[in-house]
């Protein structure tokens, strides 16, 4: 994986191979800056390899799908006007995954999964850092993907 910048190219992940089964936790460990959030970035679909491919199920990865859900290291990532509860619904019925009352009782069951329910009516300016990560993780699970793709998770306590 590689990033090109006004007078640099980057290569940030050089020919990494390895293979996810399913139930699987694979953990990517190494020290700041070796490449772990671009290869996430890269599975999740939002970059696309210089060389070589990434398959789920077989299939080459072209782009971001509701089949990977991912809680990102870096920015915020929870849409500030919806609560807790709503941002989490939120991907549950724009995915046309479930809706109405179905949507409310399967996010709930995940926000009380990650031990947010009594912050569900919460906006997240309210809310620390790692708990936002856990509302992204909750909405995530929620969506019940193929894979989760987790960036830094321990922030989340
Ligand atoms: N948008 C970008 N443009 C140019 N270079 C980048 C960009 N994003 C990351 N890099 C570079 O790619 C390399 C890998 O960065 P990456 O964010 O994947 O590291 P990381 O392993 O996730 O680090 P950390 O543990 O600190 O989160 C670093 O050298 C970084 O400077
Ligand atoms: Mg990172």
């Amino acid at each position: 994986m590689q990033y090109k910048t006004r007078d640099h190219l980057v290569t940030a992940t050089y020919r990494v191979n390895f293979q996810v089964l399913k139930s699987d936790r694979f953990v990517l460990l190494g020290a700041s800056g070796c490449g772990k959030s671009t290869l996430l970035k890269a599975v999740g679909g939002y970059m696309m390899p210089t060389e070589g491919e990434i398959r789920l199920k077989g299939v080459p990865v072209r782009g971001p799908g509701p089949d990977r859900m991912m809680v990102f290291q870096e920015f915020d990532q929870l849409l500030p006007w919806k609560t807790v509860k709503e941002n989490v619904m939120f991907a549950l019925e724009a995915s046309g995954k479930l809706k109405g009352r179905a949507a409310e009782d399967k996010a709930m069951q995940y926000i009380e999964k990650v031990n947010l329910a009594d912050f569900a009516n919460n906006y997240p300016h309210t809310l620390s850092g790692g708990m936002k990560q856990r509302v992204a993780i909750a909405r995530g699970m929620a969506m019940e993907p193929d894979i989760l793709l987790m960036d830094a998770p321990q922030d989340a306590g």
